[in-house]
């Protein structure tokens, strides 16, 4: 069960942390990976990674919030490797300048196009660019990496990152119910607190609020990845428009 033996994964902003972990679970259970990073050298390293372990990985770079580079990085990738089956929208947070909370009241305007260019346009550029595909072949599995932020208030400075997020997942649910009838799911992954360790990140502040999480620790790559090789398996058609918290047991109302 959950096989991914013949599917090809689009995985985006796998060069680290969590969608690296994703795109190494889904090599694990057979998929052919294309990882996708604003960094190539990210990529390129974690394609490394996958075929040492016997996986099969394709590195693919490009900036997710550019359209005009999607839609063509993505069809030559099809036409040199293979069609996509599965599409993991991971790249998000801060984006490339990485992530500084920041209160809404003491953010510039400018910082509000930032968050929305990565977890919310960035999910649709790169979603727009395997859908036809997808609709042709009548299969497809897309996945969007959200977070709790995007479903609940929190008072601590991610009002910018929470409005893109949240819009991410409303836009996964509506694109869930355009295409029901055409093979293809879209749920979201809603996640909580990762080990920034992960990411190459020191332990901050996060250690402390591992505290509040009822399972006792942070999430890992490798929690989210194991939602996401089952959401993208064959076995999950009948699950679409959801969005699934996986946060080690946070209360998120
Ligand atoms: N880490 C957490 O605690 C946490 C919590 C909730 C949700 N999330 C979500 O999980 C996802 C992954 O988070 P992470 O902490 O592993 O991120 P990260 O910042 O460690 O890694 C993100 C990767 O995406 C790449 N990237 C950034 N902008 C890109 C772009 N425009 N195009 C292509 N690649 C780009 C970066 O180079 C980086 O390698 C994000 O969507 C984030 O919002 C993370």
């Amino acid at each position: 069960m959950f096989e991914l033996e013949g599917r090809t994964a689009l995985v985006t902003g796998a060069g680290q942390g969590v969608g690296a972990g994703i795109a190494e679970l889904m090599a694990r259970q057979g998929a052919v990976v294309a990882v996708n990073d604003v960094v190539a050298e990210r990529a390129e390293a974690v394609v490394e990674r996958i075929r040492a372990a016997g996986g099969a990985a394709h590195v693919l770079p490009f900036d997710v919030t550019d359209r005009a580079a999607a839609g063509p990085a993505v069809r030559g990738f099809e036409r040199r490797a293979a069609p996509v089956d599965i599409l993991v929208n991971n790249a998000g947070n801060g984006g490339a300048e990485g992530f500084r909370p920041t209160r809404f009241r003491d953010a510039d305007p400018a910082e509000w196009q930032r968050f929305a260019e990565v977890n919310l346009f960035g999910v649709m550029n790169t979603t727009r660019a395997v859908l036809d595909g997808m609709c042709a072949r009548r299969y497809g599995r897309i996945i969007t990496i959200a977070s709790g932020a995007g479903v609940q208030g929190l008072g601590f400075g991610v009002s910018l990152y929470g409005a893109a997020k949240g819009g991410a997942i409303a836009f996964t649910r509506h694109l869930a119910m355009e295409h029901a009838r055409d093979g293809i799911t879209a749920n979201s992954v809603a996640v909580g607190l990762i080990d920034p360790a992960a990411s190459g990140r020191q332990a901050d502040k996060t250690a402390a609020m591992a505290k509040a999480i009822p399972v006792g620790r942070l999430g890992t790559p490798e929690d989210i990845g194991a939602v996401c090789v089952f959401l993208a398996s064959r076995e999950a058609e009948w699950i679409t428009g959801q969005t699934w918290q996986v946060n080690g047991g946070q209360p998120t109302t």
